[in-house]
Parts: structure tokens; C-alpha cells; sequence
């Protein structure tokens, strides 16, 4: 397996392009089940969960052609309706093929997607939502089975707000009969960059990125081209690289109005941040401010970004304290940071940060895929060499994540294993 070495200390100096967002790539490619004809999609990242979607959906039946960063997809020819357990195993994610395979081809096989290193990750309220708009659900040998002659809309509430679980209601709400209303819906930018492509297909929603989004059922959908978002929680940890290592990096193409909670945090802390339309600019301050963080589903601080912002609190100035309201077990990397000299402490939810004066490098393991970013930047601040091990997680989220921190003046480098 291959793994990282870092030598730290190095202050990132330079301008990196942030690549399109994972998480709108996702549902995005997957709506083209929706529609017949071919669909272009451009500034799509290099990564594994992009290549694990591909192979799902080409499995379903739709023919894929992928140049570079823009792929075409025509489902035209959709006649499979089985998500089986080997691809859903190393993408949870898949079980966003649940709704659009029920609109369109009235059923559904979907491996149930286990839980993962940072919590249990339920989909019972996908379910409940797909029940809500008249499918039958049964689970047996580890799948779910679902069917429904015609989904008719109805009102969903959730009792909590889920990212995957609003996107997979809204996809298969687009093509049911009658009105759907969604409470309590999920408002990350990933969610109304999906009702944008929806709505550019011909669906009728409003209210993507509030808490109640209404979709009008309309007969059929259209192929679009369109464009992935760029990569909030990417481009926030090269923001953070910049305050850990006091550099001075340039951030192109990204949506600064997508950061607007990590921005505020950040500056809290003493970083200079500079933002000038779809760039923004990251000065590092030699002296660290502790600052206390609470996750919290979007417009609050992303958890994708918890795990990051801890290396940061570190090796920072005095006491700092993080919540993680998100998911049940997301503080995994705090053992790993330990083990490079920082002093933290766990109770619950809620991690105690007591910042140091220098992380050391040592040899770590990654385990999920934002855990594994912030080894990367623990790396990147502490002193002597850091070795990376388990980075295919990294490469599920990260496009070349080495490549783009050599090139702002980090001696970092991958080993092939
Ligand atoms: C999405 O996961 C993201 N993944 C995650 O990013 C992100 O951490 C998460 O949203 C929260 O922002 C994608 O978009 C592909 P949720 P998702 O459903 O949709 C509970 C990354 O690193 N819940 O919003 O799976 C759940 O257990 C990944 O890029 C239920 O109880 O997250 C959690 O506590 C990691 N029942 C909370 O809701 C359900 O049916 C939020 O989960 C669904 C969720």
C-alpha cells in the first residue's frame, strides 16, 4: 500500500486550484438516471469515489465516456436495478441510486450500506421518506428492496437533517406525481447545486437551501451540462495548512460564500484572510489563538472539517475546545495526533485541546478520510518526518493532495507500497 513521507516545518508559499466538490459530484452524476440522452459534466475531481460511482452506474446500465475532468453520461440504457453489496461496501454513498432507481425503473436492490470509522451512519430516514412517497421497503439478506408503481408526492419531515438523505428524496420525488414538501431538509451547498442540475433537467423545486424545499412532480426530465461546484471542504484545509505552517497561499477557484463559518473561525484564530471573488488568500500569524468549535449541519462549521481544525488548535496558544454534534465517533484521529506530541483530551463529544509548542513527526495510520487530511497537515507543521500509511483513504477525497502541497513548497512525497 502506498504511503506518504512528510518533512515539516516548511511555510506553504504559492497558488493551488481547489477541484470540483466531491459531495455534489456524487448525487450529480447520479441524477443522470433520471433523464434519457447524454449528460456532460465538467470540473469532476480525480478520485476514487468518482471512479466507484462510475463503475455503480455503468453496472446499472448507463454508457459513461470520461476525458480528463468532465464526464458523459447517457442512462438511456438503465436495465439493471441492483446496487450490489461489493461496490455499495466501498462507497456508502451508493445508496443515492435507492431514488432515482425507484422513479425510473419502479424498483430498487440496494446493498445497505455498513457503518464506517466516524459512526453507525443509519439510512432510516431515506427509507422513511421513500415509504412516505408510497414505496414498499423490504430488507432481507443485508439489501434493501424497494418498489413503487408510481411514487406519489407527499410531506417528509426529518428528525434529522441528512445531506444524502434529502438529496436521495429529492431525486425521487422530481419524477412522482403531485407535490412533495421536505422539513427539516439538509442546506450544504452540495444540496442546491444538486436542485440546480435537477431543475436545469426540468424538475420544479424550490427552497434548496432552506429548511423546506417543495418539488413539483414533473412527467420527464431532460440531459443537461453543467459544471461541479468547487470544494469547500478542500479548499478549507489548504486554508488551514496556510495558519498551521504561518504561510501564505492563494486559493483559485473556489466559493468563498460556501466557507463563510470556517472563514470566521479562522480569522478568529489570527489568520489574515483576504477574499477577492473566487479567490482567497491565506497569511499565516506566527502566533496561534485557541478558539472553541462546535460542528453543526451547514450554514455551522462543517464536521468535515473538525479534524482539521484540531491540528490547527495543536500547536496553538492556550486551551481550545471542539464539539462534534455531527457524528457519534469522529475524534479517531485525536490517538494519531497524540502520538505526535499533542495534548488533547476526549469526554464524550468533546475533545480539550492544550495547544504545544511543535507537533514531531512520527509514523501514523489514516482511517477515514478527513482523519487522514489532518495527519497530512500534522505532518506538514510537525518537526522531523511523518509516515502516512493507509492513504487510499485520502485518495477517496483528495485529488493528488501531495502533488498540490509539494507544488506551495511542502517537502512532502508519495511512496508507492
Ligand atoms: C454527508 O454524509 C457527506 N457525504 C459527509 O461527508 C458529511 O460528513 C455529512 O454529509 C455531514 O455533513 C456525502 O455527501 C457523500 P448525514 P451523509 O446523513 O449524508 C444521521 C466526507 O468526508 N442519519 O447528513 O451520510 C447520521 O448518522 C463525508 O466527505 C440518521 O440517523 O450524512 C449522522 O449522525 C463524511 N439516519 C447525521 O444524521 C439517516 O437515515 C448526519 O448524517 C441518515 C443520517
Amino acid at each position: 500500500m502506498d504511503k506518504i513521507i512528510i518533512e515539516g516545518g516548511h511555510p506553504l508559499k504559492g497558488e493551488g486550484k481547489i477541484s470540483g466538490a466531491k459531495n455534489a459530484a456524487l448525487p450529480i452524476l447520479v441524477s443522470s438516471l433520471l433523464a434519457d440522452g447524454w449528460n456532460t459534466y465538467t470540473n469532476v475531481p480525480d478520485l476514487k469515489d468518482i471512479e466507484s460511482t462510475i463503475m455503480l452506474l455503468s453496472k446499472l446500465g448507463a454508457k459513461i465516456e470520461r476525458e480528463k475532468d468532465t464526464v458523459r453520461i447517457n442512462a438511456s440504457g438503465l436495465n439493471n436495478y441492483e446496487a450490489p453489496y461489493d461496490l455499495v461496501r466501498k462507497m456508502r454513498a451508493s445508496i443515492l441510486v435507492l431514488g432515482p432507481l425507484v422513479a425510473r425503473l419502479k424498483k430498487a436492490r440496494v446493498s445497505l450500506p455498513g457503518g464506517c470509522a466516524i459512526g453507525a451512519r443509519p439510512i432510516n430516514l431515506h427509507l422513511k421518506g421513500l415509504s412516505r412517497l408510497g414505496a414498499s421497503i423490504d430488507m432481507e439478506h443485508g439489501y434493501i428492496e424497494a418498489k413503487a408503481d408510481c411514487l406519489k408526492g407527499n410531506t417528509i419531515y426529518f428528525d434529522i437533517t441528512t445531506v444524502t438523505g434529502t438529496e436521495n428524496i429529492m431525486m425521487a420525488a422530481v419524477l412522482a406525481q403531485g407535490e412533495t414538501v421536505i422539513r427539516n431538509a439538509a442546506r450544504e451547498p452540495e444540496i442546491v447545486a444538486l436542485s440546480d442540475v435537477l431543475n436545469k433537467m426540468g424538475a420544479d423545486i424550490k427552497g434548496a437551501g432552506t429548511s423546506k424545499i417543495t418539488i413539483k412532480g414533473v412527467s420527464s426530465l431532460k440531459p443537461v451540462s453543467v459544471s461541479i461546484i468547487p470544494d469547500r471542504i478542500e479548499a478549507g484545509t489548504f486554508m488551514i495548512a496556510s495558519a498551521a505552517t504561518c504561510g501564505d497561499i492563494t486559493l483559485t477557484g473556489c466559493e468563498p460564500d460556501h466557507l463563510e463559518a470556517v472563514i470566521h473561525k479562522l480569522s478568529l484564530t489570527g489568520a489574515d484572510i483576504t477574499i477577492d471573488e473566487s479567490a482567497m488568500r491565506v497569511l499565516g500569524s506566527d502566533e496561534i489563538k485557541s478558539v472553541d468549535v462546535k460542528t453543526l449541519p451547514y450554514p455551522g462549521f462543517p464536521t468535515d472539517m473538525q479534524a482539521q481544525f484540531m491540528v490547527l488548535m495543536s500547536v496553538a496558544r492556550g486551551l481550545s475546545i471542539i464539539s462534534e454534534t455531527v457524528f457519534e465517533n469522529r475524534f479517531i484521529h485525536v490517538s494519531e495526533l497524540k502520538r505526535m506530541g499533542a495534548n488533547i483530551k476526549v469526554s464524550g463529544n468533546t475533545a480539550m485541546i492544550q495547544g504545544v509548542r511543535r507537533l514531531s513527526g512520527a509514523p501514523v495510520m489514516a482511517t477515514d478520510l478527513r482523519a487522514s487530511a489532518s495527519l497530512v497537515l500534522a505532518g506538514l507543521v510537525a518537526g522531523g518526518t511523518t509516515e502516512i500509511n493507509r492513504i487510499y483513504h485520502l485518495d477517496r477525497g483528495y485529488q493528488s493532495i501531495e502533488k498540490k502541497f509539494a507544488r506551495l513548497g511542502a517537502a512532502i512525497k508519495r511512496v508507492k507500497g
